[in-house]
């Protein structure tokens, strides 16, 4: 799909909305041709919200209701809710600490984007910085990957490698991912803005990263 106007954008994060700042950045200089059209964050005054303030963007919190790990029924529907209104066309999960499934991926099929703090299929699930460090690889970094009903397990839309190096702790080398995740997740979100992405099961095409 390519646009005429620019994507409108939904980002849900719990942190500290690093990666948000990086791609509101690159959207405000002009070189991703999207919108942010809502940020929503599970956290009251998580960072990203505090982002999205400074930079007139539209943010809320949403209460994510009594589970520790994913959304319940009442929140599942109040996100989908908040994010059909604002007319979202590309979900970006920016650090969203919780488990995404059945009726929000109904909902947004094929448009939810997640980034990874590893080059997966190594170390899905949290933390996986200090997994990778703990494991012993020589080299890391980060993936953004369409959003299925696994965890980590979509299709790969691009991937950045991170050497490790010696005298890394867990707190280096999330540091040395996040300055690759900072790039890699606005050239990818400029790619689909871009339409240059392609689809075909769990292969995607498209997407070149010398282009940023
Ligand atoms: C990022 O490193 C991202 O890869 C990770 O959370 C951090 C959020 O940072 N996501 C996951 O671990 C998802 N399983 P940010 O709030 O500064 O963008």
């Amino acid at each position: 799909m390519s646009h005429a106007s620019p994507l409108r954008i939904g980002v849900l994060g719990s942190g500290k909305g690093s990666n948000f700042a990086a791609i509101a950045d690159a959207i405000g200089s002009g070189t991703i041709a999207a919108q942010v059209a809502l940020v929503l964050s599970d956290v009251a005054g998580a960072g990203i919200l505090a982002h999205a303030t400074t930079r007139n963007l539209p943010a809320r919190f949403i209460e994510p209701g009594k589970f520790r790990t994913k959304l319940d029924e009442t929140a599942e529907a109040a996100f989908v809710q908040a994010l059909r209104e604002a007319g979202v066309e590309l979900i970006v999960l920016a650090g969203f600490m919780r488990i995404l499934k059945g009726e929000f991926l109904r909902a947004f099929e094929g448009r939810v984007i997640n980034i990874h703090p590893s080059l997966l299929p190594s170390f899905p699930g949290l933390e996986a910085w200090k997994q990778a460090l703990d494991y012993g690889v020589k080299v890391t970094g980060c993936t953004v990957h369409y959003v299925d009903q696994g965890i980590d397990t979509g299709a790969i839309i691009g991937q950045e490698a991170v050497p490790v190096m010696a005298g890394d702790t867990a707190g280096t080398l999330h540091e040395r991912i996040q300055e690759a995740e900072r790039r890699l997740y606005p050239a990818v979100v400029g790619a689909i803005a871009r339409g240059e992405i392609q689809v075909r099961g769990r292969l995607t095409r498209g997407f070149d990263p010398a282009r940023g």
